[in-house]
């Protein structure tokens, strides 16, 4: 019975690696992970699985085999489109895609699974790797137990040539530049055969060091150690490096009996113990009447380094090395970081509030991403037809929707609703996405300045809640979140802040919530609870924009939020509010999405918050700058006192600001109402933004200027969602 086939033609027989071909017929073959979690990148091991009408019903009268072999996986999970849960054959066998063309290379068997130093190996993973050198044409790998060790690895290489082979230091040279050092065999023979099973398969149990027609590859060149060693009486006086390691070499052995020691052995990944390392110092210090230190011996870990170390003039001095200490600590394995969305096999998006303004830019920068694959788009709407058909206006409205195929295939709009548990996908989606999904953008929310905290508390804090429970449940997967710099609410104005940190606490500014928006106090509430999941290990990262703009060269802004209309109704009724001190930190709203994106791009951006602000203070644009450029623009608006400007609107009908008069007038603190609240701005500081930005000189932030003020007007006009009289 065989489920995989392949053509063994020359050219693969040349190959250090054999395929064993792909499915035949209609068998399926998937690759699954430990969680059962399709591999499809090439060069990731995963057990073979198979699928299709030839599989068997099982093992006669073998119930607990079957329940280990013969699972059913959910098709979606297995990117199938079928809504019936497949049935799978799990064989045991690990292997890899060799690349996209669906051809497959056996690495082992899952049972070939040990733990060495507390790491589990798979010993397929070695041999496979050793079989990777040009002059190797196969290679068996054994782990042999011991006792007072973790145990060791030995490997059995047939060579390409007998006569011209390689050597066992250029072996390990070899796979310490792919595998870490516990993967590193200890002892390494050359053979001119592998003995075979009945069956035809090697026969681990019959592979023994020596025979007689072969002699085993020691790692040392010339000679078996134990009887080249002879102990050496030492003086004070050092005689060369040779003597001191041969003494070395001699200790060692008494050690490691073993172990087939070589003077560029590391003799801690030989087994040697803390234990016998101490007693190793003790004995150089009877022999060599000198000190050297245990940090010297794991510094010189062979025994040609260790002598060489002894007969230098600073034998004892191990240095600490801070670089060292610096770079390791960036060193997570990237199989413990959350999967890179950008890499091949990733690309799949899940983003919140594609149907708003800042929403519509960052998924109109993820489709134009070669390595995004699909954008799924949670998006509200009477039905799914209807939200498809929002998005794509929203898309249409900022000129974002350029119709070709290979974007718009790329969108996949989930009708849904952030303020739901399972965000309105019901529990089957819901699942699906969850382990679909390489990372989470949450750009949804309500944003209104006017309504209390309870009309946002579904949608921002709710909604936050269950993006998050989207990200933290199924495969793992980073959040992008996008808050506000409004977290930081008035603290300005009521605990005389004048500089915020991206990534200080939101805690001290909490008694300010209640002279902001609702909307300010549920950002603050949401951000708390993104901050718990991030603590609680969701890979995360924050950014805070500051007021979002128009584009700066499109020049479509929202109409609808508040300096849209701050600048309508301001020209409608003719004057302009005198409000110092007072800095909404304009950005456009491409600069905030490209920004976004790119800091969203590196794994090494996530866990800190970003300000998406101007980069320097004095690029902000006050009240007073605005006033002068709608002068400078041809709109003779009179600078006025705050109160008089709010009476001017209640008194303009139709005013644009008129649905905001909430914001403008009711009083929240000694007199002043929530917009007035807002002065005495701190700085928010953007250092992380700075220097996650300064690989692309290109994402520029582009002040708010008269030439883009007018280009704003214009557009609004020739929407007809402004005009300049709005009584006539
Ligand atoms: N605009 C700014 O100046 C600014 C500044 C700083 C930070 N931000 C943040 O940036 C994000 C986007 O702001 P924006 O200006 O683009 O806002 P927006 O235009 O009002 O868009 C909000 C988006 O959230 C969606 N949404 C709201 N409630 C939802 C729910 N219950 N379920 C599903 N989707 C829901 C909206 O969908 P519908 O279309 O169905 O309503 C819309 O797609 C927000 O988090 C906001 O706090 C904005």
């Amino acid at each position: 019975m065989f489920a995989t086939v392949g053509r063994l033609d020359p050219e693969e027989m040349r190959r250090s690696h054999v395929s064993i071909g792909r499915p035949v017929g209609n068998t399926k073959v998937y690759l699954l992970d430990e969680d059962l979690n399709p591999i499809t990148e090439a060069g990731h091991t995963g057990e073979i699985c198979i699928a299709g009408p030839q599989l068997s019903p099982g093992y006669l009268n073998r119930n607990e085999e079957n329940e280990k072999h013969f699972i059913s996986l959910s098709a979606t999970m297995l990117g199938e489109s079928s809504d019936k849960p497949i049935r799978v054959y799990r064989t045991g066998d690990l292997a890899q895609w060799r690349d996209k063309s669906g051809l497959l290379e056996f690495i082992g068997r899952a049972d070939d699974q040990v733990k060495i130093s507390g790491y589990r190996v798979e010993l397929g993973d070695i041999s496979c790797c050793v079989e990777k050198h040009a002059k190797v044409h196969a290679c068996v790998v054994k782990y042999i137990p011991e006792e007072s060790s973790s145990g060791y690895i030995e490997a059995y290489v047939v060579p390409s040539n007998w006569d011209s082979q390689v050597t066992s230091d250029e072996l390990v040279h070899w796979v310490k530049t792919s595998l870490p050092q516990y993967m590193v065999p200890s002892t390494i023979y050359m053979k001119r055969r592998l003995p075979l099973s009945h069956n035809g398969k090697v026969d681990k149990k019959a592979l023994q060091p020596h025979n007689e027609t072969e002699q085993p590859h020691h790692r040392k060149e010339g000679g078996h150690p134990k009887n080249g060693i002879t102990k050496t009486t030492r003086t004070n006086d050092r005689e060369g490096n040779e003597e001191v390691a041969q003494w070395l070499l001699s200790a060692l052995q008494g050690f490691l009996p073993k172990s087939e020691i070589s003077m560029n052995d590391d003799m801690f990944a030989l087994g040697l113990t803390s234990l016998q390392a101490a007693r190793l110092v003790g004995m150089i210090k009877r022999e060599y009447k000198e000190s050297i230190t245990l940090a010297q011996l794991h510094q010189n870990p062979t025994v040609e380094q260790l002598a060489k170390s002894m007969n230098s003039s600073d034998s004892n001095s191990a240095q600490f090395s801070l670089e060292r200490c610096v770079e390791d600590s960036k060193d997570l394995g990237s199989d413990l970081l959350p999967p890179d969305w950008h890499s091949n096999g990733e690309g799949r998006v899940f983003l919140t509030g594609a149907t708003g303004f800042l929403g519509a830019h960052i998924l109109h920068g993820l489709l134009a991403m070669p390595s995004v694959q699909k954008v799924a788009c949670l998006a509200r709407g009477k039905n799914s037809v209807d939200a498809s058909t929002r998005v794509k206006q929203t898309l249409e409205k900022y000129n974002l929707w350029d119709g070709r195929r290979e974007t718009t295939q790329k969108i996949m709009v989930l009708h849904g609703d952030m303020g739901d548990s399972t965000l309105g996908l019901g529990e089957k989606q819901f699942r699906w996405l969850i382990n679909w999904a390489s990372v989470v953008f949450h750009v949804g929310a309500r944003v209104n300045w006017c309504q209390p905290y309870e009309a946002h508390h579904v949608p921002n804090v709710l909604g936050t809640r269950n993006v998050i429970r989207a990200a933290m449940l199924g495969r793992r997967k980073s959040l992008h979140y996008v808050s506000s710099i409004d977290v930081w609410t008035v603290t300005g104005y009521i605990n005389k802040v004048d500089r915020v940190y991206e990534d200080e606490s939101l805690d001290p500014h909490l008694n300010a919530l209640p002279y902001d928006t609702g909307y300010a106090a549920s950002q603050f509430v949401a951000e708390q609870i993104v901050r718990r999941a991030r603590a609680g290990g969701l890979p995360t990262a924050i950014y805070r924009p500051g007021f979002i703009i128009g584009h700066s060269k499109s020049a479509l802004a929202n109409e609808k939020d508040y300096f849209s209309r701050l600048i309508m109704g301001s020209i409608q009724c003719g004057c302009f509010p005198h409000l110092p001190d007072q800095f909404l930190d304009y950005v456009t709203v491409d600069y905030v999405a490209e920004a976004v994106l790119h800091i969203a791009s590196s794994r090494d951006n996530l866990g800190r918050s970003y300000h998406i602000v101007p980069p320097d203070r004095s690029l902000s644009i006050g009240h007073d700058q605005k006033y002068t450029m709608l002068r400078d623009i041809g709109y003779p608006v009179k600078m006025v006192d705050y109160r008089e400007w709010v009476e001017r609107i209640r008194d303009s009908p139709g005013n644009a600001l008129e649905s905001m008069m909430p914001l403008l007038d009711e009083p929240v603190h000694e007199g002043l109402s929530r917009l007035q609240t807002s002065k005495n701005t701190p700085v928010y500081d953007p250092t992380n933004t700075t220097r996650a930005l300064q690989d692309r000189p290109d994402i520029k932030y582009v002040a708010l200027d008269a030439t883009l003020l007018k280009q704003f007007i214009e557009n609004w006009e020739k929407r007809e969602v402004f005009t300049s009289c709005p009584s006539l």
